[in-house]
């Protein structure tokens, strides 16, 4: 069975070994290994039972550590990993030979980030090598952001979470790239909103939706083992109320029993609601209701992170 702890030696050492070790980070847990093994790059996607095309994000412990990773580091993307480094904001730069194409999916970018929390931090500078890490849940399931979730999850195949508590943030990073010198492309919303990044450049929209940047952005995602339906479906309407869950933003949905319903911010705020997210999808699964009814946020800075999360939860089996 997976041992829980917050031993950095203990998670070190089994990365050294070519083994991988789930750790905190602000947004959710992941599920990491050293970039330089390829057995543990190989275990990551074998144990999240996740695609070889769907690449992984780097993580390292500071700027300057980003720099042996590319081939180049654009003004912009350095001011902004500046600005929002450590924190929820990962980048596609263009990747050097320290980087394999497993972790990429053989793409010549790769995606870097400093994330923000104490003890991976203080794991990254121990280990002394950068580590790639998905968010540490079965492929397409709901993100982890308690140890307890990431042992539910995948504690049969692991053998150490490094227990950081639950996740502050509670969605993942906000992936972005720089197109010509000053121009940001979202392509994935994330813990930084949009607007705080377009006070430093002009965003710029993905042109292609159909065939994103992210490979993971193309699949459904984050969804519960029950079906979940945006309260807008008109399937909702044949739900019995009884056995219906509902997640919703700080008010009660009308003729659904409260006990089946989850505020995620009875006081309205959207960061409180990103931290509940992905706890109550959780909760939700648990709950003696047959399907999920799922209202969503205003579309305004992490309400549209939100909404992205529910959506794509929406698009595994609800025919
Ligand atoms: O907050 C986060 O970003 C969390 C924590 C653990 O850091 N990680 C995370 O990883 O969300 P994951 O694997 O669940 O989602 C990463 C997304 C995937 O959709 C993947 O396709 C995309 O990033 N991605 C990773 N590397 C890429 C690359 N080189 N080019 C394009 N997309 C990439
Ligand atoms: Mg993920």
């Amino acid at each position: 069975m997976v041992e829980l702890g917050q031993n950095l030696d203990t998670a070190a050492r089994f990365l050294a070994e070519e083994n991988v070790v789930a750790i905190p980070t602000e947004t959710v847990y992941g599920l990491a290994g050293r970039i330089d093994s390829e057995k543990a790059i190989r275990k990551i996607f074998e144990v999240k039972n996740r695609p070889f095309t769907d690449p992984l994000i780097v993580h390292v412990a500071d700027v300057p550590s980003v720099e042996t990773l590319v081939t180049h580091f654009p003004p912009l993307a350095r001011k902004l990993m500046e600005a929002f480094s450590p924190g929820p904001l990962t980048v596609l730069l263009p990747k050097s030979n320290l980087v394999s194409d497993l972790v990429t999916n053989g793409s010549p970018l790769v995606a870097i980030r400093i994330p923000n929390h104490p003890l991976t931090l203080e794991l990254l500078r121990l280990v002394g090598k950068p580590l790639a890490a998905p968010s540490a849940n079965p492929f397409g399931g709901i993100s982890p952001t308690t140890a307890q979730h990431v042992q539910d999850g995948l504690g049969l195949k692991i053998p150490y979470i490094l227990d950081g508590g639950a996740c502050e943030v509670g969605v993942e990073s906000t992936i972005i790239q720089i197109v010509g010198d000053d121009q940001i492309k979202v392509l994935r919303q994330g813990g930084i909103p949009e607007e705080e990044l377009a006070l430093f450049a002009e965003l710029v929209r993905e042109e292609n939706p159909e065939k994103p940047m992210v490979p993971g952005s193309m699949l459904s995602h984050y969804a519960p083992a029950k079906p979940l339906f945006l309260a807008t479906d008109s399937r909702t309407e044949s739900l019995s109320p009884d056995t219906t869950g509902v997640l919703a933003f700080d008010s009660h949905l009308e003729g659904i029993p409260k006990a089946n319903q989850i505020l995620l911010s009875p006081s309205g705020n959207l960061k409180e609601a990103a931290q509940n997210l992905f706890q109550a999808l959780h909760r939700l699964d648990s709950m003696p209701v047959e399907s999920i009814v799922a209202v969503r946020l205003p579309e305004i800075g992490l309400g549209k992170a939100i909404n992205d999360r529910i959506f794509r939860a929406s698009k595994k089996r609800t025919v």
